[in-house]
């Protein structure tokens, strides 16, 4: 095997300049499990390391066995670790219902959540990023929902741009009207200038945010796999579908292997062991001259809780032997 490109982890740890970190794969994986023991292994090497689950089925919560919620808090028996669960599709309610306090430009929004597909995402996710950044964290590790959802905030910046051109249309035609009418029901006159200005800063907020995952330096994507058929072809299109939104990937953690011992007489572990194998000498034919190829064993306990998830980020760094 290249020397350059050691079957480990410590790749990520030692990219000092690396802001975002995207853990992503298919549903039950090992995703989760990565991205916790990968965010211990950061925050052990530096200032500040908060861990974020984009994944309405938040699991964070119950790798570290605590409750979190939207807004970044401490993991228990870390100094500077911290994580939030987010849910990046109820936002658009939520800010119905802030910023207005009318109804109106709350049904105009409503209308343009309807019109443009994912705007309601797109904005979740502008908000987020741009409370993420006022922060201050050294890295930021996203803990994201299985495939097929993981990429769609690229497509973010062009959503907000049509929401923001929808809008001024709409504007044009009944923003004196509802300019009117909210002051004569009380409601603010402007609400729509301001709805405006938070577009447009949402939309700079995702445009200059996309830039900076387009950025090797700034950003890298880590596929967890199983070595299974179905696995490694999600894996595949994902890294394909990576490379035509210019996101840099080059680690593939390959969880859940197993290693029977040679006198084992289990005959299931020989023969998926067997299977495994075969896959994961496929996984080093085509991605051994680009990737870390980071083998994981399947554990006999499941990895919950904070001493456990220690113990088992430990194997990120050390190609593991039976
Ligand atoms: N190498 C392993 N050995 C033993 N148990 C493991 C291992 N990797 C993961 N697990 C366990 O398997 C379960 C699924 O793992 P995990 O939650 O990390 O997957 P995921 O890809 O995040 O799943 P989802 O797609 O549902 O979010 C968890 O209970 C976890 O503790
Ligand atoms: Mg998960």
């Amino acid at each position: 095997m290249d020397e350059t490109f050691e079957a480990t982890l410590q790749n990520v740890i030692d990219q000092k300049s690396l802001k975002w970190i995207f853990c992503g794969g298919k549903g039950g994986v090992g995703k989760t499990t990565t991205s916790c023991s990968l965010a211990i292994q950061l925050a052990a090497n530096r200032e500040s390391v908060l861990l974020i689950s984009t994944d309405p089925a938040h699991n964070l919560s119950d790798a570290f066995g605590q409750k979190f919620s939207k807004d970044a808090t401490k993991v228990n028996g870390f100094d500077n670790l911290y994580a939030m669960e987010i849910d990046p599709t109820s936002s658009l309610q939520e800010m119905i219902e802030q910023s207005d306090q009318n109804g109106m430009m709350g049904s105009m929004m409503q209308d343009l959540a309807f019109a443009i597909p994912g705007v309601d995402e797109a904005m979740a996710f502008a908000e987020l990023m741009k409370h993420v950044k006022s922060m201050q964290f050294s890295t930021i590790i996203f803990d994201t929902a299985p495939t097929g959802h993981t990429l769609r905030f690229l497509s973010f910046p062009s959503v907000l741009e049509k929401a923001l051109g929808k809008l001024s249309a709409l504007g044009g035609r009944f923003g004196p009207m509802i300019n009117q009418m909210s002051s004569m029901m009380g409601g603010q006159a402007g609400s729509q200038e301001d709805m405006f200005a938070k577009l447009d800063s949402m939309r700079q907020v995702i445009a200059e945010v996309n830039s900076q995952f387009k950025d090797p330096e700034k950003t890298t994507f880590v596929c967890v796999c199983i070595s299974e058929f179905l696995s490694l072809y999600e894996t595949e299109r994902l890294i394909q579908e990576l490379s035509t939104y210019e996101i840099d990937t080059h680690n593939i953690v390959v969880n859940q292997l197993l290693f029977p011992k040679a006198d084992s007489n289990c005959e299931h572990c020989k023969v998926r062991y067997k299977m495994q194998q075969k896959y994961l000498n496929e996984a080093h034919e085509l991605y051994d001259e680009f990737f870390h190829i980071i083998r994981l064993p399947l554990l006999t306990e499941e990895v919950r809780g904070p001493e456990k998830l220690k113990e088992f980020s430990k194997m990120l760094l050390m190609p593991y032997t039976p």
